[in-house]
């Protein structure tokens, strides 16, 4: 396939790159680089690099010139700034899909265009026990969580009325390789690799399913290559933990580190979790990376 990657210059689309070379995919980056972003995660894969942004139609049409499959990733994503300013997680995330769809509707040159949105378990907000099916319903408690699903309903519209071969992806929390350290992992990670304090909201006890981001990935590839009815696609890795156990965790495979009390995050959601056995059971996948494993990899990079 022909595939168009947006935002894959960043933290997740930079390994899903990676994983769609290895199969032998053509790949192309629509990426605006963003304070997230990188040409340097794309080091060492052959992906053809177009800075652009995705609100902006003419960059993205031309970007879509010969491509089959987009793989739509591009978004702000740190809700701790979704907090402060929705402004550009309104704009990138909703506007800059909806660009995106128009774009490959059919009629605007490009009829056999898929396109696969990347969402988020944050669209469901909290759930204390079990996970969410991929028909339930969205209470999504915070502005990047809003975005992700205003753009997942704007994916499914364009889908019902004008024929776009659309998949929405949800995804549990990833961790792994080139992750901006202003998410939690990374930020723990760098912390205890310079011997500084790791930092937790509240108590701790907000629990998030933890998936690595090559195990993500994979799954990835197999979305693409997928071809039964299923169209929302849930990626969990059936690995929660609190985040008062995830710091301990790194503490521990750091050798020691002190753990930091905080003031909790406004809207803080208590448990993330995903309901994946459909999507596990049509695509013949499960995660492989343990999360000491990976975790353990991430400090060994940095020391
Ligand atoms: N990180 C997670 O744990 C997680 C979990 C579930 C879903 N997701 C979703 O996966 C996708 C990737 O997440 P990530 O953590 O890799 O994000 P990231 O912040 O690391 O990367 C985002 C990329 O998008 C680019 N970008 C931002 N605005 C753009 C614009 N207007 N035009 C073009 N490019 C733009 C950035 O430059 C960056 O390269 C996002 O859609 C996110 O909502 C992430």
């Amino acid at each position: 396939m022909n595939v168009l990657v947006t935002g894959g210059a960043g933290f997740m689309g930079s390994a899903v790159v990676r994983q769609l070379e290895a199969e032998g995919h053509e790949v192309s980056v629509l990426d605006a680089l963003t304070y997230a972003g990188s040409w340097a995660h794309l080091d060492g894969t052959g992906a053809a690099r177009i800075l652009g942004d995705v609100c902006d139609a003419a960059a993205v049409r031309a970007a879509l010139s010969g491509v089959d499959t987009v793989v739509h990733m591009a978004a702000e994503t740190h809700v701790e700034r979704s907090l402060h300013d929705a402004g550009p997680f309104i704009r990138t995330n909703v506007e800059g899909t909806r660009v995106l769809l128009e774009a490959c509707r059919a009629g605007h040159g490009h009829p056999l265009i898929q396109m696969i949105y990347v969402s988020t378990d944050e669209v469901f907000g909290s759930v204390a026990v079990g996970g969410f099916r991929e028909e339930d319903t969205h209470v999504p408690g915070n502005p990047y969580a809003v975005t992700k699903s205003s753009a997942e309903a704007l994916v499914r519209v364009w889908a019902r009325c004008f024929g776009l071969r659309a998949r929405i992806v949800r995804c549990v929390n990833n961790y792994g390789p080139r992750q901006h350290p202003e998410k939690a992992v990374s930020g723990w990670i760098q912390r205890a690799v310079q011997g500084e304090p790791l930092l937790v909201h509240g108590a701790g006890e907000a629990v998030r399913d933890w998936l690595h981001v090559e195990d993500f990935a994979r799954a990835m590839g197999r979305v693409l290559r997928f071809e039964g009815p299923r169209s929302v696609f849930h990626l969990a890795a059936q690995c929660h933990r609190t985040n008062l156990e995830m710091v301990q965790t790194i503490a521990r495979l750091a050798g020691g580190a002190d753990i930091q009390f905080v003031a909790d995050r406004t809207g803080q959601d208590a448990r993330y979790a995903l309901d994946d056995a459909g999507t596990r059971a049509d695509l013949h996948w499960a995660p492989e990376v343990q999360l000491e494993q990976g975790l353990g990899e991430l400090l060994a990079e940095l020391r």
